[in-house]
């Protein structure tokens, strides 16, 4: 069966990005996507207070998965509002000229990265959502004055991160990781004294001292689970205010050194950022207790790996535990670290389950649907730039009500903020009559307000019919979509839709 077409070309020519964010909006349709670059921020409020355009809009914006190809958990929370294409790219020179041209919204994960010159490649792009909380892949200034909204997904993994911590805290305190290495390698324990000499070194938890760096959400989760297990918990992070430490019930030092001077364990949980590179490096590994663990599934960039592996061999640092590395993905077999033996790694896996991966894909999904569906920024639970993009709105606020219909002076960035149903035509009959009822190109009174009651009349029965089929060209599968019917954007561009039918992409 042939199937999905993807996209009707002349409507999104015509419509649809220009349309989605052009025609939704009172912006005369194609004037978006018919220029080959962006509008400035600061022009479209003219073109704002022009006419509604006088066709079809096309109801759902593109909406584009950058780098990757499975939107299965995305489609059912996009169908409805966004057309969803998915790209597999590795960098912008991979991305389709259509994509480029069309989309309005983006997903990303961390395996493409956007600089200024790649944003600026973008014509239509206004919301760009990262799946995951780091945000260090994309030029978010930039993003902010070409008008494109960043946004993040924080909160997912807090307790997966958290947990694995406490699993390498656990392991580095009870040795399990060795011992159960020496059990899959055949060693025999066969009394006391073995179980000894291979256990030697494991440490009771209940008394000692676990020192978190960054009390943010991973390390308050952190925190609390410690907590259980007996660890006096202290804490640094310079930039919380007093008073954190209170409701947690925990201890807070307001040095790094004295943090380091106090813990038989150290976990280091602040965002990597320009202060805090090598944070612990060969000369705060001097100011830490002799013989203490070090744990860190923050960022790799925080630690030295060379003055840690200098650490590790003279015994300076007891044992270590690292989810994240200066160069991922971590090679064991090279560098610094490859014949440290009282070191436990993992793959950057420290976020990962099945729950909370999805959690992530659907917060993310959702963000662009409110992007869609509402207001930019307003709408958004997680803009990472919202100070620089509304500088940069400036005196550009009259866009908003372009862009939406909504007149509130802020962007969304797809026709739907109104109900699919009453979107264009709707719009058009209620300005059409505002227009005639305030006298605009009516020269008599009389009959400015038979045509406002007409249109008015007309506006209602608008709303009252059922809402349209599904347009050929917007194929999204039913729920949950099945891979193949998810679009390859240079698929979509190349493919002529039949009909009515839905086209199998292959
Ligand atoms: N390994 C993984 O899979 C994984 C997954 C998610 C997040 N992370 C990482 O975990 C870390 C914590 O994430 P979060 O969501 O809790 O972040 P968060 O923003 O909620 O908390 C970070 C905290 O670190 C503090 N901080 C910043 N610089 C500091 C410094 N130099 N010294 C002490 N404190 C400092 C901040 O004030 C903030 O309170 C981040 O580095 C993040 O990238 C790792």
């Amino acid at each position: 069966m042939s199937g999905s077409p993807v996209i009707d070309k002349r409507k999104l020519m015509t419509g649809s990005s220009a349309g989605g964010v052009g025609s939704g909006v009172g912006v005369v349709g194609g004037g978006v996507a018919s220029s080959n670059k962006r509008p400035r921020m600061d022009t479209l409020g003219g073109r704002g207070t022009g006419p509604i355009a006088n066709g079809p809009m096309h109801p759902r914006p593109l909406v584009a998965l950058l780098d990757g190809r499975d939107c299965s958990i995305e489609m059912p929370i996009l169908k409805d509002v966004a057309t969803v294409a998915f790209c597999d790219a590795q960098s912008t020179s991979e991305i389709h000229e259509k994509v480029l041209n069309e989309a309005v919204g983006a997903l990303m994960w961390h395996t493409i990265t956007l600089h200024r010159e790649d944003l600026e490649k973008f014509k239509a792009l206004r919301v760009i959502v990262r799946i995951g909380s780091g945000v260090d892949n994309i030029d978010v200034k930039a993003a902010g004055e070409l008008g494109i909204a960043v946004c993040n997904v924080p909160g997912y993994g807090v307790e997966e991160v958290a947990d694995s911590t406490m699993c390498m805290v656990l392991s580095l305190y009870r040795r399990t990781l060795w011992l159960a290495n020496m059990v899959r390698d055949g060693k025999k324990f066969t009394g006391p004294e073995q179980v000894r000499d291979a256990a030697q070194g494991c440490a009771r938890i209940r008394g000692d001292t676990l020192g978190i760096v960054g009390l943010g959400r991973i390390g308050s989760a952190v925190a609390l689970r410690a907590k259980a297990f007996g660890f006096n918990v202290i804490f640094y992070d310079p930039y919380l205010p007093d008073g954190i430490e209170k409701s947690l019930g925990l201890t807070r030092v307001y040095t790094l050194q004295d943090l380091l001077y106090q813990s038989d364990c150290v976990s280091l949980h602040c965002t990597l950022n320009e202060h805090n590179h090598h944070l612990i490096n060969d000369y705060t590994i001097k100011q830490m207790r002799p013989g203490a663990f070090l744990v860190n599934t923050a960022r790799g960039g925080l630690v030295d790996e060379s003055a840690l592996a200098a650490a590790l061999k003279d015994g300076r640092i007891r044992a270590a535990a690292l989810d994240v590395h200066e160069n991922e993905p971590f090679n064991a077999f090279a560098g610094p670290l490859k014949d440290a033996s009282n070191l436990m790694c993992t793959p950057h896996s420290a976020f990962y389950s099945d729950a909370a991966m999805t959690e992530l894909r659907e917060m993310a999904a959702s963000e662009v649907r409110r992007a869609i569906v509402g207001r930019i920024p307003d709408s958004l639970r997680n803009c990472v730039n919202k100070d620089c993009f509304m500088s940069h709105l400036g005196g550009g606020l009259g866009v908003a009500d372009s862009l939406n219909g909504g007149g509130a002076g802020l962007m969304g960035v797809g026709a739907p903020f109104l109900p699919p149903s009453l979107s264009m035509a709707h719009t058009a009959s209620h300005q059409e009559a505002l227009a005639a009822a305030s006298g605009a190109g009516a020269p008599h009174p009389a009959a400015a307000v038979a045509a406002a009651a007409a249109a008015a009349a007309a506006a209602v029965a608008h709303a009252q019919q059922p809402p349209p089929p599904p347009p050929v060209s917007l194929p999204i599968g039913g729920p949950p979509a099945p891979p193949h019917l998810q679009h390859n954007a240079r698929e979509l561009a190349n493919h002529t839709p039949p009909k009515q039918e839905p086209a199998e992409v292959r």
